[in-house]
């Protein structure tokens, strides 16, 4: 089994089977199947995967994760099939088994089963739960794979089952970008690379890795990719905190924020659980004095287990950024992270669930929390200070339009250059010469105030 990079939470670690090869899961494929058709119906319902996985026995999680992000990266083409083939919709539980199934034997599907097996597997797991339904289920999916030619043509004229993604997403992105939209809705179907931050540059650990037999390169000053993915357990001082699992994006935010940070400054990280930026931020610069918020306490017990695991420290504090009254202790700040909630369009490879999760009215909601957060945290900074604007979101909404709106609103700020890239992150193999694209989507802005 193989750990994948929750992104939201860059040092959980999840497990997911390896593509390509047989399973090597020990719970049966029919059982697999049915805590999966679980757990993508959830999805549907409108609960994360991470939460629908969570009720999901141990042992069988590892396996019930891997074919959940197969299914949930071809539910567009799943939810096609399933109309055209059985038009009067099944009851819930049959009706999770066979998009299950038509998604795994979709032609670009991810799964590592002969047809015929993963056809019985289904039937087997329909006959435990509704057995009236076996037969039924058995003909429709051996008519898809008599009809799968046909089948294939006619999805690809329904841009939901062509892309996998929402209808307003996709327009979402062909509005803001029109010459690459297609490409980051394949992007986003493809399997994200494992990267790592390693604390003493990329290059000596990268050294460390090969003599562990690790294959893997540097692809930034402390960013590790890795040939393919690996338990943590399995990287060399990984325990001892020399090294921890962050996306090459969300790597540059520290370095952004702390050029011409002052000796010892005071700096907030507004949004911090779990704390990835946070840890990074001190172990480029141990003497600052540090204040971690979050919103969310639960997950700020994760930022003081990472700070742990690294043996840094930090202040940290369970507070809504927006209500400074409420938290903040009058000094100014000398630096800002805002690291804001937002859709995480931009880690869609990461969690496929998101896409099928959010609606339309969210990103409109989302810009109005994080245009608060703005206009709250403004005010706490130093004059001659800077505030890095950051989001995993590839929405223009969330991003530059946000950033434009809110310079028009302060005439204290102004816009600072983003040394080594322009515009927005976005999650493209384009130059990448080991497939899909070792960044994540996110946008960066650098904001100075003036004195
Ligand atoms: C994108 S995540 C931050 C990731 C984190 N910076 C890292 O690198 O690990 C956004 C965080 O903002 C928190 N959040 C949401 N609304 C907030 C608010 N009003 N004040 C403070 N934190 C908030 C969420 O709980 C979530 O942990």
């Amino acid at each position: 089994l193989l750990p994948v990079q929750a992104a939201l939470s860059p040092t959980a670690v999840l497990y997911t089977a390896p593509v390509s090869a047989p399973a090597p899961f020990s719970v049966p494929l029919a059982q697999l199947l049915l805590h999966t058709a679980e757990a993508v119906q959830a999805v549907r319902k409108g609960r994360s995967l991470t939460e629908a996985l969570a009720r999901c026995p141990a042992a069988a999680r590892p396996g019930t994760q891997a074919l959940s992000f197969a299914v949930l990266r071809r539910l567009g083409v799943a939810e096609h099939l399933r109309k055209q083939l059985a038009p009067k919709r099944p009851p819930p539980q049959v009706e999770g088994l066979l998009l299950c199934a038509l998604a795994l034997l979709w032609p670009e599907g991810e799964a590592a089963y002969a047809d015929h097996t993963l056809v019985d597997q289904t039937v087997q797991a329909v006959r435990r739960k509704a057995q009236a339904s076996a037969g039924f289920v058995n003909a429709v999916l051996r008519r898809f794979l008599r009809e799968r030619n046909e089948l294939v043509a006619s999805a690809n004229v329904d841009p939901v089952a062509r892309f996998n993604h929402p209808a307003w997403w996709i327009e979402q992105l062909k509005a803001d970008w029109p010459a690459q939209w297609q490409a980051l809705l394949a992007a986003n179907n493809e399997h994200p690379p494992m990267t790592l931050r390693a604390r003493q540059g990329a290059d000596a650990y990268v050294e460390r890795l090969a003599a562990a037999g690790i294959a893997a390169r540097a692809v930034g000053p402390q960013a590790v990719r890795l040939a393919r993915a690996q338990p943590v357990s399995a990287l060399p001082g990984f325990a001892e905190g020399e090294v921890s699992v962050q996306d090459l994006a969300a790597q540059l935010a520290a370095p952004l924020l702390l050029r011409e940070c002052p000796p010892g400054a005071r700096v907030l990280d507004a949004c911090s659980a779990p704390g990835g930026k946070t840890a990074h931020l001190l172990e480029l610069r141990p003497d600052l004095d540090l204040l971690a918020l979050d919103s969310d306490a639960q997950r700020l017990q994760r930022v003081q287990d990472n700070l742990d695991r690294l043996h840094l420290s930090a202040g940290l504090r369970a507070a809504d950024a927006r209500d400074t009254a409420a938290w903040h202790d009058g000094r100014p700040f000398d630096a800002i992270l805002l690291d804001a909630p937002c859709s995480a369009s931009g880690i869609v490879r990461r969690h496929p669930d998101v896409r099928w999760l959010r609606r339309p009215e969210d990103i409109p909601q989302l810009a109005r929390i994080q245009a608060e957060l703005l206009d709250a945290l403004w005010p706490l900074l130093k004059p001659g200070g800077r505030l890095v604007y950051a989001t995993c979101s590839i929405f223009k909404a969330e991003g530059q339009a946000q950033i434009d709106a809110f310079l028009q609103r302060q005439s204290t700020a102004s816009s600072l250059d983003v040394p080594g890239f322009t515009g927005h992150l976005l999650p493209l193999a384009d130059n990448d010469p080991d497939g899909p694209s070792a960044l994540d989507g996110f946008f960066y802005a650098l904001l100075a105030k003036s004195f």
